[in-house]
């Protein structure tokens, strides 16, 4: 049986439908206050609990083979990103489980101090490899699924907000890839004890992604394209007055000001090892808007 952490997010809803899609058991983890009735729908086993229980992680991997921890919470990355992550690897190890795959971040070993994601990323990485469990480690660069929002609204109104660089690139993964990555890296054993970089067929520019919106739903694009000095600017006055807010805006600085993208050898790898022809961004946006 597989348990899903972070089961009610896009990737992890993904990967819990795909497994009842190939009837394999699966046990969601879900917050009581989640929406999680569609998983149950679909047959996954829900287990209710939260993250920053220790009670509950132990509890969720009784009886488990395979873990495929999705979960995050920038509100809490210490907590949820770094201790949950710390827990479940334990838990992993006292239960026998017999393979744990981590979905993290592409550009964790670049050393972004300003954030605590990326930095409890990498030290929950670095946990794995040393725990002694066969592991697979996914960085993806963007999820095509985080878009959809920003997709509807360019549908409604043609608007696109773009901060900083328009030339910075990018390769927007799909949320279903990857999903299919994670569950089939516990059966193929090429990709066993790997870090693997995981990103879309195509390298982006962000500009690209208005211009693959304007195809889809045949539309001009109104973009609004703000420097990066005026969200730092913005960041330091809300940090005068909050800084706990300024530290939260870290991951979205890290984000914003630098680019996340897979070389076409890694996507060629990629593709070859798990056997997929990795989907395109504008195929997914049609997959899921453009009706
Ligand atoms: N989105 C991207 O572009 C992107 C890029 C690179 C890497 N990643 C990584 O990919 C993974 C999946 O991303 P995603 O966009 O699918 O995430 P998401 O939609 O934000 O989902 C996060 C999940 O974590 C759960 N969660 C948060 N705090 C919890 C707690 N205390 N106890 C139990 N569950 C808790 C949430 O549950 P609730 O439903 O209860 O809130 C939700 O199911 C994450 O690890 C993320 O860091 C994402």
């Amino acid at each position: 049986m597989f348990l899903v952490t972070g089961a009610t997010g896009d990737l992890g809803c993904s990967i819990v439908q795909q497994l009842c899609d190939q009837e394999i058991l699966v046990r969601a983890f879900a917050r009581l206050t989640s929406r999680y009735a569609q998983l149950e729908h679909r047959g996954a086993q829900i287990f209710i609990g939260d993250l920053t229980e220790k009670r509950d992680i132990e509890k969720a991997c009784q009886g488990i083979q395979y873990i495929i921890s999705t979960h995050s919470n920038p509100n809490d990355p210490l907590g949820v990103d770094y201790r949950s992550n710390i827990d479940l690897i334990d838990a992993a190890k006292a239960n026998n489980v017999q393979h744990f795959v981590l979905i993290s971040v592409l550009g964790t070993d670049r050393g972004y101090q300003d954030s605590p994601i990326f930095k409890a990323k990498r030290e929950v990485e670095k946990y794995l490899e040393s725990s002694g469990l066969n592991y697979t480690i996914l960085r993806p660069s963007a999820l095509a699924s985080s878009l959809l929002p920003l997709a509807e609204r360019f549908k409604q109104t043609g608007l696109y907000l773009l901060i900083g660089d328009a030339k910075n690139r990018t390769s927007v993964v799909s949320t279903d890839d990857i999903a299919r990555i994670a569950i089939d890296s516990v059966f193929i054993e090429a990709a066993n004890q790997k870090i693997i970089p995981v990103g879309g067929p195509e390298i982006l520019a962000r500009e690209d992604i208005y211009q693959i919106f304007s195809r889809v739903f045949n539309r001009e694009a109104i973009v609004i394209n703000l420097p990066l000095f005026l969200f730092d600017g913005l960041r330091g006055s809300l940090g005068l007055i909050n800084s706990d807010l300024y530290q939260k805006l870290g991951t979205l600085r890290v984000l914003l000001g630098n680019e996340f993208f897979c070389t076409a050898e890694e996507i060629q790898n990629l593709e070859q090892l798990f056997s997929i022809k990795m989907e395109s961004l504008e195929s997914y946006i049609r997959r899921y808007l453009s009706s």
